[in-house]
């Protein structure tokens, strides 16, 4: 019987060597200790025996049972620790590894270019407004002087919403809204998006613009003059030539184009000023009677001037940036450089 045991006992070592895993592990414990047992079926046929032989079986089967006991518990914790160590091995942290680069995000050069004008301005005196993008044909065109047949009022050149609505083409209807709310003397800035059903290298069908308006009485051509002059340098830099141009606007008489001096060539004349060596940035003049009267100001006692800038094109000369198109692309190479 001993020897039976015996055998039983060093099948089951036998067994426990190759074992890997928890689940063959249980599955030896159970055979080998569990209730059906080959020992448990040896204790069964036990009653054959007499008392004197089957208390020392007895215990010698107990204490096979306790090795073994034993030798499970070891062959448990060796698996445990083992799976263990996999882990800690795979899981290994490499810290000489260069760390992952926070992205920041910043400004848009638009947006830079609008709190830079914002700052300007305030510290001149001006009340910075905003306006309705979508605006009345009444206030985008009628008021400011410009004639039914204006070729701007076109289709082609108009987003229409109805007959009497449209996206606005400009910021210059937000001198009549602010000249019906407010009593001269003033000063105004408003800037904002504007459309144009456009698109190409210098154009998108969304732009930004400024629009400054000053009214008062007593405000001459030559006020007009260093106030633009002033706010154009602080923008471009004190050393920046500036020159004005006759031109044509309906809403103001008489009308100026400013120019600045080329940033590419400091007025030498290249490719990008077409060789005169100025680049066009805004359009101003005094402010024409009929819209002084259409924002309910008498133009017999007041006057003032008016002027318009668009924002991309500001920003372009600034950073010599030759494609508006890439304001809008959100390319973070692009925008990363700002
Ligand atoms: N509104 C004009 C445009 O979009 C720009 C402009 C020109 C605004 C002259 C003005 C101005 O206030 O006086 O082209």
């Amino acid at each position: 019987m001993k020897e039976k045991i015996t055998r039983i006992k060093e099948q089951i070592l036998e067994g426990l060597k190759p074992v890997k895993d928890l689940g063959q592990l249980n599955e030896i414990k159970i055979k080998a200790l569990g209730k059906k047992s080959e020992f448990n079926q040896l204790l069964k046929e036990m009653v054959n025996l007499k008392a004197e032989e089957r208390k020392l079986i007895g215990k010698f089967v107990n204490e096979t049972k306790n090795i073994l006991q034993e030798k499970i518990d070891e062959k448990f914790l060796e698996i445990k620790n083992n799976i263990k160590k996999e882990r800690i091995e795979k899981e290994k942290i490499d810290i000489s590894l260069p760390g992952r680069k926070q992205v920041h995000g910043s400004l848009h050069p638009i947006t830079k270019t609008i709190f830079q004008i914002k700052e300007i301005v305030s510290e001149m005196g001006f009340d910075i407004v905003d306006g309705p993008e979508i605006e009345l044909v009444k206030y985008n065109f009628d008021a400011l002087n410009i004639p039914k047949t204006h070729p701007s009022r076109e289709k082609t050149d108009t987003f229409y919403i109805t007959d009497e609505i449209v996206l606005r083409t400009q910021t210059s209807p937000m001198q009549i809204r602010y000249m019906m709310e407010h009593k001269p003397p003033f000063r105004m800035i408003s800037m904002g998006k504007v459309y144009r059903p456009d698109y190409d290298v210098s154009h998108t069908p969304m732009f930004h613009q400024v629009e400054g308006l000053m009214v008062g009485e007593n405000i001459s051509f030559a006020n007009f003059k260093a106030m633009l002059e002033l706010i154009v340098k602080r923008i471009f830099g004190q050393e920046r030539k500036v020159r004005f141009r006759p031109h044509f606007f309906p809403f103001t008489e008489p009308s100026a184009e400013m120019d600045v001096e080329c940033g590419v060539c400091h007025g030498e004349g290249c490719r990008v000023c077409k060789n005169t060596g100025w680049l066009e940035i805004l359009g101003s003049g005094m402010v024409n009677a009929k819209v002084l009267e259409a924002g309910g100001i008498d133009s017999t006692k007041y006057q003032g001037f008016a002027f318009g800038i668009g924002l991309e094109r500001v920003t372009m000369l600034k950073h010599g940036i030759d494609d508006l198109r890439a304001f809008f692309e959100n390319d973070v190479r692009f925008l990363e450089q700002f």
